[in-house]
C-alpha cells in the first residue's frame, strides 16, 4: 500500500532499525526490489532521482512503482523524490502523488537552504506529502552536481534543530562522513559518530536520513572486474558502521550504488558466459533476482525484517 514516512521512520525509530531507501531506475530494478520487501516483510522507500526522471520519463518510473503496490497490497511503500534541487520538481511530485519528497538545499548557504525547504514545506504539508531536508554536504556525485573532495561539510549540531525548527521540515539527512558513488574513502573508512550521536540527542525522536550509504560490497566489485569491468579502488561504508547509525537516530538509509554493483556484475556474468545470447531476458532475469538478493541482505544489515 502507498504510505507516506511517518509511521515507517516511528516504528524503526523505536525499534532500533532503519527503512530501505532504494533508488529506482526501471522495471527490473523496481521488481527486485519490491519482492525482496515482500519476502523479508519489510516498508520500503522506493526513490526517484531528478536523473532516474531524464532517463524512463517520469510517468513510467510512477506507473511501474504503481504496479508494486498493486502486486504486494502487504508491503508498505513511501514514493519518493530523491535529491530534489528546487521547489519546482518537488511541486510536480507531490501533484503526480509522491507521498514524500526530498529538497536538497545543502549546496546554498544556511539562510537560503532554510527559505527553500519552507517554501517546499508549505506546499508539500498543504498536500499532506512529507519533506526531507538535508544540512551539511556530502562529497560525490549526484547528478550534475559534484562536491569536489575535501569541499563537504559536516552537518553542524546547534545549525540541525535550528534548521529543523525553522522550516518545519519531517526529516532531516545529515552529513558524517559518507558519499555518493562507489569511491567514498581513499584510506580507512570513517564516520563522526560523535557527531551523529550529538545531533541525535539534540533531535531527541526526530528522524535522520544517511545518505551515501552503500558499502561497496567487494565480492561485487571483484565480480565486475573478473568480466570486463573496470573499477579500481572502489570502497564504501563498512556494514558494521551502517548498523551501529541505525542504532543512533538514522531511520532511513540510501542505497543506490549496491544496486548498481549487483545488477551491472551479474549482466556482466551473464553475457560474458553467454556470448550467443542476445535475448535482454536472459541476462535481465539474473539480474533482477541479483537486485532481490541484495535488498535481503541490505534488510539484514538495516534490522528491518519482519516488521510489516
Ligand atoms: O544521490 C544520488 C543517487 O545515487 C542517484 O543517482 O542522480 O545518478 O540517479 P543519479
Ligand atoms: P550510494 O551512492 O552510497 O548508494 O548513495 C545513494 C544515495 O544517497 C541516494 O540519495
Ligand atoms: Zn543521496
Amino acid at each position: 500500500m502507498l504510505v507516506d514516512t511517518k509511521e515507517m521512520f516511528k516504528n524503526a525509530y523505536d525499534g532500533g532499525y532503519a527503512i530501505g531507501a532504494f533508488n529506482v531506475n526501471n522495471m527490473e530494478i523496481i521488481q527486485g526490489i519490491i519482492a525482496g520487501c515482500a519476502e523479508k516483510k519489510s516498508p520500503v522507500i522506493i526513490q526517484v532521482s531528478a536523473g532516474a526522471r531524464k532517463y524512463a520519463n517520469p510517468i513510467y518510473l510512477r506507473k511501474l512503482i504503481e504496479a508494486a503496490i498493486e502486486e504486494h497490497p502487504e508491503v508498505p511503500i513511501a514514493m519518493h523524490l530523491d535529491h530534489g534541487a528546487d521547489a519546482d520538481i518537488c511541486r510536480q511530485c507531490v501533484d503526480s502523488g509522491f507521498t514524500s519528497v526530498m529538497i536538497d538545499g545543502s549546496h546554498h548557504d544556511f539562510e537560503e537552504n532554510i527559505r527553500l525547504t519552507k517554501e517546499v514545506v508549505e506546499y508539500a504539508h498543504a498536500h499532506g506529502v512529507v519533506v526531507e531536508a538535508e544540512l551539511g554536504k556530502l562529497e560525490g556525485v549526484e547528478d550534475d552536481v559534484k562536491v569536489a573532495s575535501g569541499e563537504g561539510s559536516y552537518t553542524d549540531p546547534d545549525q540541525a534543530v535550528e534548521f529543523v525548527e525553522r522550516t518545519g521540515c519531517d526529516s532531516l539527512a545529515i552529513a558524517i562522513g559518507t558519499s555518493h558513488g562507489a569511491f567514498k574513502f581513499s584510506g580507512d573508512p570513517q564516520l563522526d559518530f560523535e557527531r551523529l550521536d550529538i545531533i541525535t540527542k539534540k533531535l531527541a525522536g526526530f528522524p535522520l536520513v544517511l545518505h551515501g550509504a552503500s558499502t561497496v560490497i567487494p565480492e561485487f566489485v571483484e565480480k565486475c572486474n573478473q568480466y570486463g569491468g573496470n573499477i579500481p579502488g572502489a570502497k564504501g561504508v563498512p556494514e558494521d558502521m551502517i548498523s551501529q547509525a541505525t542504532k543512533s537516530g538514522v531511520c532511513k538509509v540510501n542505497i543506490d550504488t549496491d544496486l548498481r554493483l549487483a545488477m551491472t556484475a551479474m549482466i556482466r556474468k551473464e553475457l560474458a558466459e553467454n556470448p550467443a545470447n542476445f535475448d535482454p531476458r536472459g541476462y535481465l532475469k539474473p539480474a533482477r533476482a541479483a537486485i532481490q538478493e541484495m535488498v535481503m541482505h541490505k534488510l539484514d544489515i538495516l534490522g528491518n525484517v519482519n516488521h510489516l
